[in-house]
Formats: C-alpha cells, structure tokens, sequence
C-alpha cells in the first residue's frame, strides 16, 4: 500500500483536503503519514487518528529522512514550507511524488498544474515522460476552467478577459475572521439606528463610513484596509510596470498575471509547449465573500457559433459544470456564493452574446475555491497515481 506523506492537514485547505478525502474514501487505498511542523512526536489528534492505520504518532515534517520513506507527499503547508523542504528531499535523492497547493513550483519547467477534469492528457504525458512534480493551479483559474473549459478545449477562444470577485479565503482563514468581525463592528455602530425605522439612511452611511475610516492597523491587519462594506482592486504582490502586455510588470498584480500564465500552462500550450498562447487579463478584486470565487468573463471567440451550441458544449465538458439559464430567477437562485459554498458544482450562468458582435460572448461563473480552488485537483492527483 502506498505511503502517503500529508503535511499541512490542519490548515483550512488541508482540513477541506482531510474532509473530501474522507468522503471519497481514499484512506482506504493508503497508508498515511501525518507531518507537523510544531509538533511532531505528539499522538495523532483524535480528528485525524481515525483516518491513520499503523501510525499513531506525528512526524516531524522537516525531517528529510522521514519524508524520504513516502511514495506520495500531499503538502498544504504553504510556499515558505515548500521553499525549505523540497529542494533538500529532491538533493537526497527522493523520488517520489509531490503533490503541493502552494504556488512555489507552480511555472517550474518540471512541474504540472494539476485539474484533470481539465488537463489528463497534459497530466499522462507528463507522467510517461516521468514527472513527479504536482502543483494544485490558482483558485480562481482552475474554478474558471472548470467551468468554460470546452470553449479553450474546442479551439474557439482569441482571447478573455476576467473580472473577478474573490474571497476572504482566498487570503486564508485569518482574512475571513477579519471580514466578520469587520461586518460586526459596523453592524453595532449602527444597530440602535437600524432598529428605529425613523432613522435617516444617510445617518447610518454617515456613521458606517466614519466607522470604516477610522478602523485601526488590528482592525484591518490581514487585507490592509476594511473589506467589510467595501471591496479592494488588487490581490497579492504588486509585479511592478513596465515590461510587455500580458508579462509580469504590466501593471498586473500577481494574482492577474496568473490568469494568463497558469490557464495556458494547464492546458498546455504557451511557452514550453510551442503553441501560441492565448491572452488572458482583467481586473482581480477582493469582496466580502467568504469562500466562493467568482468572475465575470468576456470571450472574442474566433468565430460565430450560435447560443445554444456554446451552452451545450459547456455543459457537457465535465460532470461538475452547471449552466444557469440566463434569467434572473435562476441566477439568484444558483449563481451566487451563498448557493455554490460547499458544492463540488461549478455553475456558469449570464451566457449571453455581448452587443460588441456575435463573436463577443459573456458568462459569469462561480466555485468553491477550497474544493476545487484547492483542495479537490490534489487528491484527484493522488488517485491517479495511486491507479497507475
Ligand atoms: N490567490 C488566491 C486569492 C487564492 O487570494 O484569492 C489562492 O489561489
């Protein structure tokens, strides 16, 4: 039975991680070897020992000759973790596999995003050549791809734009305590008010924006600014100005720049497989949800292909994608976060052709982006090397 090394099973995406490999019932397909960073040594805790066979103790998961024994190494302990441990296993002479939700790997020459709903052909061939490095994508594109997918896989797509509406999550668990208390905060500022429906409205935004202005550094130490009430245009590290259209340095941020690099390096093509890539860009923007990713997404398809075909072919591209009709019951019945937090379904809805031409296509879709965002692409690695 293969020895699967898990690291970072505690945090929320390894939680989600330990939850749906529960569900799938993957344990019973191997051993597993819980690491930890802080305590290793100490008795499995009881949330986890259920899942163990003949382990009942935690590794130390920065101990390269412990690592060494696994088959398989499942890591969610974030990029610092990977920085350290990976190239010191790879010196020792590990062959195994190592599958990774940071993005420390992720654009490496010997590395595969992983989304097999998505990419198994890259994923196979891959493998034949011996790849044994697996990185989980961006949240925000493998929840996109598994939604319009068939569009890229048909050929059809000269380019998209993203605009995207992302979760507290995203920024980890942290963030989203942040967010409510942020929510709770302005609520009390005001609940005396709210309660008296004589108050003037503009009283009570006078106050909540005094509220939000005056927030202290604790107040908003994670996002940097009050999210709660308020939305914020820029996600993850500045890249800087400068360079070329679509580059890193063109004003994106990095989690913009990731659209185009990562959705073309999914589906293999782009730089290092010899195919032209296809421009990706937008604007990626932090609001008050908790843990759904959202986007709206324009497509200049290369051709005129009727409503009904492009709907189909979305639809039929993978057994999670959901189309919404475009009217506003369904819409507001299930194409919001609060509808898709915790499903495996990726509803796309909005589809429509834009007033630019009938080559001009929109949509707006919407994940989980713990499950598929995160966690969901890694165990599916795990299996498929498992039935290899
Ligand atoms: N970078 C993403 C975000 C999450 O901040 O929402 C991880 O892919």
């Amino acid at each position: 039975m293969a020895l699967v090394g898990l690291v970072g099973w505690r945090g929320m995406v390894g939680s989600v991680l330990m939850d749906r490999m529960a569900a799938e019932r993957d344990f019973d397909l191997i051993e597993p070897l819980f690491f930890s960073t802080s305590n290793a040594g100490g008795v499995l805790p009881a949330q986890i020992a259920k899942l163990a066979k003949n382990e009942s103790r935690l590794h130390d998961a920065n101990d390269v000759d412990a690592l060494r024994r696994c088959d398989i190494i499942i890591t969610c302990q974030g990029g610092d973790y990977t920085t350290a441990v990976f190239p010191k296993l790879r010196s020792a002479g590990w062959k195994g596999h190592w599958i990774d939700a940071a993005s420390t790997l992720r654009m490496n020459d010997d590395a595969v995003i992983v989304l097999d709903p998505v990419n198994l052909p890259v994923i196979q061939r891959a493998l034949a050549k011996g790849n044994r490095n697996w990185i989980g994508g961006n949240c925000t594109v493998s929840c996109m791809l598994m939604g319009v997918a068939a569009l890229y896989k048909a050929g059809l797509v000269e380019w998209m734009t993203t605009m995207t509406y992302q979760a507290a999550s995203g920024g980890g668990a942290q963030h989203m305590r942040e967010l409510l208390a942020q929510y709770g905060t302005l609520h009390a500022e005001v609940k005396a008010l709210l309660g008296d429906p004589a108050s003037a409205i503009l009283e009570i935004d006078r106050r909540v924006i005094a509220r939000q202005r005056a927030m202290t550094a604790d107040e908003t130490a994670n996002f940097g600014v009050p999210l709660g009430g308020s939305l914020i245009p820029w996600i993850d590290r500045d890249l800087g100005v400068g360079k070329q259209p679509g580059e890193a340095g063109w004003g994106v941020s990095r989690e913009e720049w990731k659209g185009m690099a990562e959705t073309n390096k999914i589906l293999g093509q782009g730089d290092g497989f010899g195919t032209p890539a296809v421009p990706v860009d937008g604007f990626c923007v932090r609001v008050g949800a908790m843990r759904c990713h959202s986007q709206a997404l324009t497509f200049k398809l290369k051709k005129d292909v009727p409503l009904a075909e492009l709907e189909a072919m979305i639809a039929a591209d993978n057994e999670w994608v959901r189309v919404v009709p475009n009217n506003r019951e369904a819409t507001l019945r299930d194409l919001t976060p609060v509808a898709v937090t915790g499903m495996m379904t990726i509803p796309v809805g909005r589809i429509r052709k834009l007033a630019m031409g009938p080559q001009y296509v929109g949509a707006f879709t919407i994940g989980d982006q713990l499950l598929w965002g995160a966690a969901e692409p890694l165990r599916r690695m795990m299996r498929i090397l498992l039935s290899g």
